[in-house]
C-alpha cells in the first residue's frame, strides 16, 4: 500500500503517519524527518538545506526527489510505504507519475491556521526516533525526555511563531494546490487512487480512528476493484 498524507506544517502528518504506519507495516517516509537527520549528521547535503529550511521556505525539487527516489528503493518499502510531507509542490507530485509510482491513498488533514500556530510553539520531538509530543495536549510522561528512552526532547528551529506563519503562508501558495491535483487525479476513469479529508481538529485518538477507518475503506474498495 502506497499513501499519501497531505497538509499544512502541524496538522499532525508525523503524530497520525505512526499509527498508519503501525497498522500496515508500512514505513513512513518524512522528507522533513530526512532532511533533519542530514543536518544533524552535518553532510553535505545538510549544510545545502538547514538555512532554507530554518527560514521556512521549501528545499529544491531537486533534492528532495532525489533523496525520495533513493529512499524507496530501500528494501522495508518492497510492501508500500507512506509519505509524510512528501510531495510539497506540483513538479514533485509529477515526479510520482513519471516515476509511475502508483500511490493508491492520499488523505488530507485539514486544520484552521489559527490551530496550527499553538500546535507548534508547543511542540516537542525525540530526535532519535521521530516521536511528537506536545506540552499540552500530548505531554511526556515525564517532562522533557522521551517517554521510550527517556532521552531529551528538543524544540525544533522551525517552530518559532514567525517561521511558522512563513511555512502556512509557503503551505498555501507551493502545497495547498496539490488537493486539487489529487481530487482531480482520482475522479479520472480507471483511477485507482483514493482520495479522502478529515478533519484535523479535536482529539488525536478521534482523529486516529477517522482516519483508519478511511483507509480501511479504500483498501477494502481497492482489493475489491483488483478482483
Ligand atoms: P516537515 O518536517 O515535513 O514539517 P511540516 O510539514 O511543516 O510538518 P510538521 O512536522 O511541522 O507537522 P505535522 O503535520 O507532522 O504535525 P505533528 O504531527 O508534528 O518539513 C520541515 C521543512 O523541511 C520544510 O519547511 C521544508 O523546508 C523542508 N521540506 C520537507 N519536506 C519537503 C519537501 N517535500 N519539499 C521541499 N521541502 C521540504 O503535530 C504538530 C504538533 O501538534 C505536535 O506537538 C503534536 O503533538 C500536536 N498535535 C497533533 N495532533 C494534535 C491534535 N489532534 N490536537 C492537538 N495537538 C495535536
Amino acid at each position: 500500500m502506497k499513501m499519501i498524507l497531505l497538509g499544512a506544517p502541524g496538522v499532525g502528518k508525523g503524530t497520525q503517519a505512526k499509527f498508519i504506519c503501525e497498522k500496515y507495516a508500512i514505513p513512513q517516509i518524512s522528507t522533513g524527518d530526512m532532511l533533519r537527520e542530514a543536518v544533524k549528521a552535518g553532510t553535505a547535503l545538510g549544510e545545502r538545506v538547514k538555512s532554507v529550511m530554518d527560514s521556512g521556505a521549501l528545499v529544491t525539487d531537486e533534492i528532495i526527489i532525489d533523496l525520495v527516489k533513493e529512499r524507496i528503493t530501500q528494501d522495508d518499502c518492497n510492501n508500500g510505504y507512506l509519505f509524510d510531507g512528501f510531495p510539497r509542490t506540483i513538479p514533485q507530485a509529477q515526479s510520482l507519475l513519471d516515476e509511475a509510482i502508483d500511490i493508491q491513498c492520499v488523505v488530507e488533514i485539514a486544520v484552521p491556521d489559527e490551530a496550527i500556530v499553538s500546535r507548534l510553539s508547543g511542540r516537542r520531538v525525540h530526535v532519535g526516533s521521530g516521536r511528537v509530543y506536545h506540552v499540552t495536549y500530548s505531554p511526556p510522561k515525564m517532562e522533557g525526555v522521551d517517554d521510550d528512552t527517556g532521552e531529551e526532547l528538543i524544540q525544533r528551529d522551525d517552530d518559532k511563531e514567525a517561521t511558522v506563519l512563513e511555512r502556512l503562508s509557503v503551505y498555501h501558495l507551493q502545497t495547498e494546490p496539490l488537493v486539487s491535483f489529487y481530487q482531480n487525479l482520482s475522479e479520472e476513469d480507471g483511477s485507482n487512487l483514493r482520495y479522502g479529508s478529515i478533519d484535523g481538529t479535536g482529539d488525536t485518538d478521534t482523529i486516529r480512528e477517522n482516519m483508519l477507518n478511511i483507509l480501511d475503506e479504500f483498501v477494502s474498495k481497492n482489493d475489491s476493484s483488483m478482483g
